[in-house]
């Protein structure tokens, strides 16, 4: 039994001196079980010929974007899209900037921003050209997308110099390529998010909402989507763009999000419940533009559903996540809300805090399960925040047996 037993590997190469391991590379990859479809750079032809990878991964090599060879298949979104698993070796600082820009100029840099697997990016050049700031920055925005970034060796490097640039081991490069997979430990998990505000109309041309942004519900969805996740977003207004590999239900009312969410529920292992939902609409919205009169005006507002109630009452074995955000009285509010919403766990948010709560990059939480357990996460990113909730979520899932379920 290897490491990467039924997997089918990405292997991109990009032209430099280290571009002759990859023959190796591919080697080990199929030691390990994998399956190797391996794709290079015009650059990469100078170093090593494709008849070689070709021999050694039994596959045909993609290095033309636009080959016409293949019946009427657009190669590129193929391979990107059949990768269970995607590395970049070497990643050369040229194939590290054009990556970073979200190019799409060769049958690699196409391949990468098609595929949704994980990224496995192996740098290797002369020590300087790594030490560049432009090379930092690019390798820190690739992180940034998600994608996991190998340290080069230090040693004799091709040009002469004795530094860090070298190309790891083979061996070390199929570990980071089972880690990175590893990280996937919602794959085969059907996940629902809600996110942002609901915008309950007065009349045609103003409504009630709050300040949420969505961008709490935005990174769990996008979090759960990374962690392997079939992930689908009913999100109210915001201004975000869609999360990629998500699939995004646009909704506007408490109603409409309600009706989504149900349709959804499902066909799902775990729902966190997100958004701002809107408690009161107008009994009535007006048909026509409310004119001005003297004196005040009195609005006729009714109760909107709690979506998560309805959720969590016809639950099955799903997990069940909801929020709450409060100004006072954080832990009794939010365990209250746990109880009578019937949750598995709730993230109690004090939105008077700074630098928590809506409309910031931040949160300060506390993570309250059903058994009582309590953890506070400090001031820490949205982003953090939606790993750790994905974290316990997980932890749940596993409690539930869902988890042996679905392996
Ligand atoms: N929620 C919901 N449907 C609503 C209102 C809230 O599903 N109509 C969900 C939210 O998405 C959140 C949780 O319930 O996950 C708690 O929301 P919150 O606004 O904190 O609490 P409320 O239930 O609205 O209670 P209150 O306004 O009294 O604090």
């Amino acid at each position: 039994m290897g490491a990467l037993d039924g997997k089918r590997v990405l292997l991109c190469v990009g032209g430099g001196i280290a571009a002759y391991k990859s023959a190796e590379l591919v080697r080990q990859f199929i030691a390990a079980g994998a399956s190797v479809q391996v794709a290079m750079t015009k650059a990469a032809l100078e170093f090593i010929s494709p008849l070689t990878l070709q021999t050694l991964s039994k596959q045909r090599v993609a290095t033309d974007i636009l080959s016409v060879s293949d019946d009427a298949e657009i190669g590129h979104i193929r391979i990107g899209d059949e990768a269970d698993a995607v590395i970049v070796a070497p990643a050369t600082a040229g194939l590290i900037s054009r990556m970073a820009s979200g190019m799409a100029d060769d049958v690699v840099t196409a391949a990468l921003l098609v595929t949704t697997a994980p990224v496995v990016v192996a740098p290797a050049m002369n020590t300087n050209m790594l030490e560049h700031p432009a090379v930092r920055e690019n390798l820190d925005r690739l992180a940034g997308f998600g994608h996991r970034i190998v340290a080069p060796d230090s040693g004799e490097l091709a040009c002469g110099y004795e530094g860090p640039g070298r190309l790891p081991d083979p061996r070390v490069l199929v570990e980071e390529t089972v880690a990175a997979l590893s990280d996937r430990d919602l794959a085969g998990f059907r996940v629902l998010v809600s996110a942002g505000p609901t915008r309950e109309p007065l009349d045609p041309v103003r409504f009630i909402s709050n300040r949420s942004s969505g961008r709490m519900g935005y990174a769990v969805a996008e979090a759960a989507q990374r962690r392997g996740a079939e992930v689908t977003l009913v999100s109210g207004p915001v201004a975000l763009a869609p999360p990629r590999g998500c699939r995004v239900i646009h909704v506007e009312t408490a109603a409409e999000m309600n009706e989504a969410m149900r349709a959804h529920v499902v066909a799902s292992d775990l729902v966190v419940m997100v958004a701002a939902v809107a408690d009161y609409r107008m009994a009535e919205a007006s048909p026509s533009k409310i004119k001005k009169h003297d004196g005040g005006l009195k609005l006729v507002l009714e109760r909107t559903e709690d979506i998560l109630t309805g959720i969590s009452r016809a639950r099955g074995r799903r997990v069940v996540v909801g929020f709450a955000a409060e100004t006072e009285d954080l832990i009794e509010n939010a365990v209250s809300k746990l109880t009578r919403k019937g949750l598995d766990l709730i993230v109690a948010n004090d939105v008077t805090e700074e630098g928590s709560g809506f409309d910031t990059e931040t949160n300060s939480a506390v993570l309250i399960d059903a058994s009582g357990t309590q953890e506070r996460t400090g001031l820490i990113a949205k982003t953090e925040l939606a790993e750790l909730i994905l974290d316990r979520s997980t932890g749940l899932l596993i409690e539930r047996g869902l988890a042996a379920q679905r392996a």
